[in-house]
């Protein structure tokens, strides 16, 4: 089975590169042919979500999170 990745890009969408079949809240599935790595909006931001469409760079989209914990937001103390 190959192997999936999900990347956090400094500041930018989430990068997956692998098999994956990405779908909609209805189950429908988005046509991911001709993009090898997937660009998924994390700054909430793009016109085309799920796709990351660069808006993160004009809106200065800080994403601190880093594994381990350090900078981790959304934490609940
Ligand atoms: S992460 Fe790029 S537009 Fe949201």
């Amino acid at each position: 089975m190959a192997e999936v990745t999900i990347k956090a890009s400094e500041d930018g969408p989430f990068l997956v590169k692998g098999p994956v079949k990405l779908v909609d809240a209805d189950g429908n599935e988005y046509d991911t042919a001709g993009r090898p790595v997937l660009e998924l909006c994390r700054c909430g931001g793009s016109a085309t979500k799920p796709f990351c469409d660069s808006t993160h760079r004009g809106i200065g989209f800080v994403a601190a999170e880093r594994a381990g914990g350090r900078g981790v937001q959304g934490r609940v103390a």
